[in-house]
Order: structure tokens, then sequence, then C-alpha cells
């Protein structure tokens, strides 16, 4: 068999790209490894840049996300026992919005299907080929089929096969000390913009999915067994980080969804080899604080789909040859504001009184000036896709 592009990975980077190419008339295969429930259910991000709304908007995937999507213009930071708005429009005229990432997959697996478009769920890749370029895959019914294509995009994630394959990529990364509690609670939010508190009992997250529903991410240890987190434990922690001078109360529901993110940094460059373009998280991570890895991915198949566009309109490589630089730009200043955010935010258990007090003349300084408010802002609602 055969196609133009073939996509590994049908997360929110395949789906979407093998949706832009659709629209420019360039056929391409879709085949993930997970059935198709599985990736329409798994919890993840849920923050939203202007950028990334756009683009689902402008090509016919939005439709949803503007009935349902939550806009936001702030965000409060929380520290000390008090809040500090954030006024993320004021400062630089553009808003996020709140609208789950399994909405976005379910949305786009809908509309490739409706469009005719060829996404595989339960494949295996046995083989990939960045030269002649082809990938061997076992389907659901079990037969082995070559793929032949023109090019290979790598969307398959951090834990992907295609980066493996990509002979003498340079690696950076970070690891943190704490990871990610994150729980989806049946319960009306106590907040109507998110809330990013710092406590000397480590970081804590109020976001949301719906008018309904809560979304909210505790601190713990890298190695924290979840099953030590009843749901009456996690709703005390995070009064207990939450907790204001002014008596804020946090409406507790049933906990519907329970699950640990370990958290770190990692960008492998260059993003393509030969043939095969790595994009989203198969390419870098960032750790969640500031909700910077969906949109870089968004971003990374927005300059992917343009590069392909001009290829087959005029034969031009120039913006393929281009890709991976034009991405690292971005993926970088993304890294670092993910860092900033992250260790501005977290408690650090290695941190000595020292430390503390520095993060805390930090936190009352991004609070109280503008300029650094501006900088969180602009960074927060993402700069422009290169
Ligand atoms: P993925 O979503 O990982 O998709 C990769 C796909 O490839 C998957 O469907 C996988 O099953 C498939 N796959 C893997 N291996 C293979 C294989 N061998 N063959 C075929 N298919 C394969 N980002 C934000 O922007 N905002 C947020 O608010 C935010 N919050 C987050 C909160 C948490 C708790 C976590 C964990 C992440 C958060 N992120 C956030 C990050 C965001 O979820 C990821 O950056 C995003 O999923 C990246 O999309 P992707 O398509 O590149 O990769
Ligand atoms: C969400 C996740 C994040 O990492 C973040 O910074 C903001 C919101 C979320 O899942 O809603």
């Amino acid at each position: 068999m055969r196609t133009q592009v073939a996509i590994i990975g049908g997360g929110p980077a395949g789906l979407l790209l093998s949706h832009l190419l659709h629209l420019q008339g360039i056929d391409s295969v879709v085949l993930e490894s997970r059935d198709r429930g599985y990736v329409e259910r798994r919890q993840r991000a849920g923050m939203l840049e202007q950028g990334t709304t756009d683009v689902l908007r402008e090509t016919g995937a939005g439709e949803r996300l503007d009935r349902e999507g939550l806009v936001h213009h702030g965000l409060e930071l929380r520290f000390d026992g008090a809040g500090h708005r954030v006024p993320l429009t004021d400062l630089t005229g553009r808003t996020v919005t709140v609208y789950a990432q399994t909405e976005i997959v379910k949305d786009l697996i809908a509309k490739r299907l409706e469009d005719g478009g060829d996404v595989r769920f339960e494949t295996e890749v046995v083989e990939l080929d960045a030269s002649a370029p082809s990938v061997t895959f076992r389907g659901a019914d079990g037969v082995t089929r070559t793929l032949d294509c023109d090019y290979i995009a790598g969307c398959d994630g951090f834990h992907g096969v295609s980066r493996p394959t990509v002979p003498g990529l340079r690696t950076f990364s970070r690891e943190y000390p704490f990871a990610w509690l994150g729980v989806l609670a049946d319960v009306p939010p106590s907040t109507d913009e998110l809330i990013y508190a710092n406590h000397e009992r480590g970081f804590a997250l109020h976001s949301l999915r719906s008018p309904e529903v809560s979304r909210l991410y505790l601190q713990v240890a890298p190695d924290e067994d979840i099953a030590a987190w009843s749901d009456a434990r996690i709703w005390d922690e995070l009064a207990a980080r939450f907790a204001t001078d002014d008596g804020w109360k946090l409406r507790e529901g049933p906990i519907t969804d329970k699950s640990i993110t370990p958290m770190r940094s990692f960008v492998a460059e260059p993003m393509r080899h030969d043939r095969l373009f790595l994009a989203g998280d198969a390419a870098h991570i960032v750790p969640p604080t500031g909700a910077k890895g969906l949109n870089l991915a968004v971003s990374d198949v927005i300059v992917l789909a343009r590069a392909l566009t001009e290829r087959y309109a005029n034969g031009s490589e120039t913006l393929l040859d281009g890709y991976s630089d034009a991405c690292l730009r971005r993926v970088w200043r993304a890294e670092h504001f993910s860092y900033w955010m992250t260790t501005l935010l977290h408690v650090d258990p290695a941190a000595d009184a020292f430390d503390r007090r520095l993060q805390q003349s930090h936190l009352a300084y991004v609070a109280s000036s503008e300029a650094a408010k501006t900088s969180l802002a602009e960074n927060y609602v993402g700069l422009p896709i290169a």
C-alpha cells in the first residue's frame, strides 16, 4: 500500500497533521498503537493557547470547542494565604481556553473519519525506513503490511518507536524531584480562573473541565504510590494547599479519575532525520506547569503541514529543510518557561532555607511587578508560531 505521508501516532499531533494535510489535498495514513476508546479517554491536557484554538476553528474542527470551551482572561497565583491575579488578556490582548485534550482527540478522529481519512487503531509498527520511506506494521487484523510513502511523521509521543530509530540525535533532559497527582472530580469548580498555588506542603493547581467538573493537581514525590492517596486524603491535602486567610472554601465531590505523572524536560535535536520528521512529545517534553506540551505539539504540526504543502505545491524543500530549526526556537522558549513556572511554584525537597527565601521573593516580585506579570502572561498565552 502507498500514501504520501505515513503518520505514526494518533494523538493530537498525528491527528491534526492528518487533518491539515487533507485540507491541502495531501494523503496520509495514521497508525495508532492503542484502541480508539483508549486514546479518547486518556486524561491529560486542558489549557489551550489562542493559536491552538484558532487553527482548530479555522480548519473546521472547532465547532464543539466553540460551544463547550471555556475562554479565560486571567489566572491566579496563590501563596502565603492570598491570591494574586495575572490579567492575561489585559496584558497581552489574547485569551486561553479550557477544553480537554480528550475532546480534541474525539473531534479530530470524528472529523478524519467523516472526511474519509485512514486512521488505523491497534497497529504495531514493525519496521520504519527513513531513507526509502516506508513503515511496516501489523494491523488489528493481525496482517503485516508495508506502507510506502514520501515522508514519515513521527507523532508517537515520548515512548514511541520513531525517535529511537534516529542515529546521532543530541538529547537534553532534566528530571524533577516531584510528580503530579492529577484528579478529575464531579464537582463544580471552586474558582472561575485557574489557581496555581505554592505552599510549604507543595504545589497545587485548580483547573476545570466544565461548569460541573473540576480538574485538580497536587505535587507528590516521584515514586509516590497512588494507593496511598484515598479520596479523603486528596481533598484534605488540596484544602490545606489552597487555604487562604479570607476563608476561601474548596468544594469536594466524587473523584472519577486519578493518576500520577512524572515530570521531566527533554529535547531531541534535530527534529528530522532524512525523510522522517519528529513532532510533539516524540521530540520534546516539558513539565506540565504552564500547559505547553499539547500547544507545542500543535505548533510543530502547523509548521510541518505548511512545509509539506509547499513541497507538494511546487517541489521546494526549503521549508522542510528549515522545519527543525523553526520548531526548536519555539520549543526552547517553552522549555524555559515551563522550567521557570515549575521552579517558581514547586517545593524542591532538597531546597534549604536560603532557596526558600529566594523563591518567596521571586513569587512576591512576579505578583507585584507589571513587567514580570507581562512576561509570564505573554509566555502563558503563547508566542507567535514561526
Ligand atoms: P501523545 O498525546 O502522547 O500521542 C502519541 C500517540 O502515539 C498516542 O496516541 C500513542 O498511543 C501513540 N503511540 C505511541 N507509540 C506508538 C507506536 N509505537 N506506534 C503507533 N502509535 C504509537 N499540554 C498542554 O498544552 N496543556 C496542558 O494543560 C497540559 N496538561 C498536561 C497535564 C498532564 C497531567 C500531562 C501528563 C500532560 C499535559 N500536557 C499539557 C501535555 C500534553 O498532554 C502532551 O504534550 C500531548 O499529549 C502531546 O501530544 P502528542 O500527539 O505529541 O503525543
Ligand atoms: C491543566 C494542566 C496544566 O498543566 C496547566 O498548567 C493548566 C491546566 C489542565 O489539565 O487543565
